[in-house]
Formats: C-alpha cells, structure tokens, sequence
C-alpha cells in the first residue's frame, strides 16, 4: 500500500479511518443511507490533500501551486490508485470492502465532518469488514469491448447488441428480482436495463446535475477552482 505509484511522489493523498459508531451513523446519512456503512466495523475515506505539501512548500519559501484544477486531478488519481492498492491488500487477507460512490455527492459535506483543511477533498471511501456472504462476482462487459488496437474501434448497432446482450438479460433479472425495485420500475413504466440506469431510481440525470454543482461548489470552497 504504501508503495503505491504517486505522482511526482508527492503522495499527495490522506486517509481517514472512522471506527466510532456514533461517528460512522453521521456518514451512514452522508452516505446516502447506505447500511453497509452501519454494518461494517471501519470507514475508510481517501482525500485528494494538497494542505501538507503547500505547508511544507510555504515553509520553505517555496512558491506555491496545485490549489487548481490540475492539482484536484492529480491528487484525486493518486488517491484512487491507493485506495485501490488497499482493497487489494484488505481482500487479500480475507476481508471484504466495498466502495461508496457517494463520497462524491456529499463530498463538501464530508469534508466538513472530518475537518480537512483547505485544497484537501475526499475523493472515494470503502467500508471494510469481514463479509458474512460470498457473492459470485458480477459480469464485466466482454474484454473485446473495451479494448481498442492502436486507434477507436466505433462500434456498430450490432456490436452494441452483442457487448449488453447478456447484461440486459442478467442485469434486468437481478434488479427484479428485488420486489422494491420491480414495483418502483412498474410504476414507471420501465421495461428494460437501459431506460432503469438513468431512471429516477438509479442515476437520475436531475440528480447528477445537482451533485454536478455541489462538486464545482466544493472544489471552490476548497481553492481547487475559481468561479
Ligand atoms: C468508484 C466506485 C463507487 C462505487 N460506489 C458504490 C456504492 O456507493 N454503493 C454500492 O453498493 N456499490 C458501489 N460500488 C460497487 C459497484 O457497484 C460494484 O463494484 C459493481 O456493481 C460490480 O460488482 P462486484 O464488484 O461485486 O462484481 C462502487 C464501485 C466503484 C468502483
């Protein structure tokens, strides 16, 4: 883990462990109410930091820089490839971990609760614990879609119905298989994989333009951004 690539080897990244539950309820609501993060012993949270380095730098009467989008960027890819190192790590000795996508959406609230510092945001969490299941792991789409020789492939209409023609079948059985989200796709007359993704009830476009602004609000409250 603590060999992770880094760019410049700045390490520029922090992470954050919350293991009090009373503390790990407030992330459960900024979460989204994901009960993973009730049920799971440890939260995990890595942030893109810049806050060290610029102390360091300003120690030094070194000139100051990253409070900009590049520096977001490049943080933000350091931590997801440590974050990715530790799963690996965490899987690797049995436990189980899961990422929670909704770091993003709530990050300036996250940020707040775990009191970081200016040019310093999170970037992803993963709740940890040892699993009481071991589901199958899920499809991936077929390696020959996703891999292009030496320029873009741009598939046909028959290339797209041959890569989600398995996942239209098992995606959709899976989602319906839960009563909750069959009723919820019947009320509102969703009939296939495709029109459920960018549903109301999964990644509702109204909602990603909303968690959009609240991330170009975050980044500017942070000095990663000018507005
Ligand atoms: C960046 C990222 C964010 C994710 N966020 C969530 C999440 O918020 N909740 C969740 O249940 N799973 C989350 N996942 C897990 C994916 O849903 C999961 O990896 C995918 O469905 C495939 O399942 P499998 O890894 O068990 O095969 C996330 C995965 C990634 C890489």
């Amino acid at each position: 883990m603590a060999g992770a690539s880094s760019s410049g080897n700045l390490n520029s990244v922090s992470i954050v462990l919350t293991q009090d539950p009373e503390r790990k309820s407030r992330l459960y609501e900024l979460h989204m109410e994901q009960e993973m993060v009730l049920e799971a012993p440890l939260v995990v949270t890595f942030c893109a930091d810049w806050f060290r380095t610029r102390e360091w730098l300003r120690l030094r009467q070194a000139r100051d820089n990253f409070n900009n989008l590049v520096g977001y960027l490049v943080a933000s890819f350091d931590a997801m490839i440590l974050a990715q190192n530790v799963c690996l790590g965490f899987e690797s000795e049995g436990l189980g971990i899961c990422y929670m996508g909704t770091t993003l959406y709530s990050m300036l609230d996250i940020a707040e609760f775990l009191e970081l510092p200016d040019t310093c945001l999170p970037v992803t969490a993963i709740v940890v614990g040892y699993p009481d299941e071991d589901p199958t792991k899920r499809d991936r789409l077929p390696m020959e879609a996703l891999v292009h020789h030496e320029t873009y492939h741009r598939p046909s209409v028959a290339e797209i119905e041959e890569t989600y023609r398995q996942r239209e079948v098992k995606g959709w059985e899976r989602y319906m298989a839960i009563p909750e989200l069959k009723r919820m796709s019947e009320e509102r007359g969703i009939t296939s994989l495709a029109q459920f993704y960018t549903s109301e009830i999964k990644y509702d476009p109204e909602s990603f333009r909303e968690f959009s602004l609240r991330i170009e609000d975050a980044l500017v409250t942070k000095h990663f951004l000018e507005r």
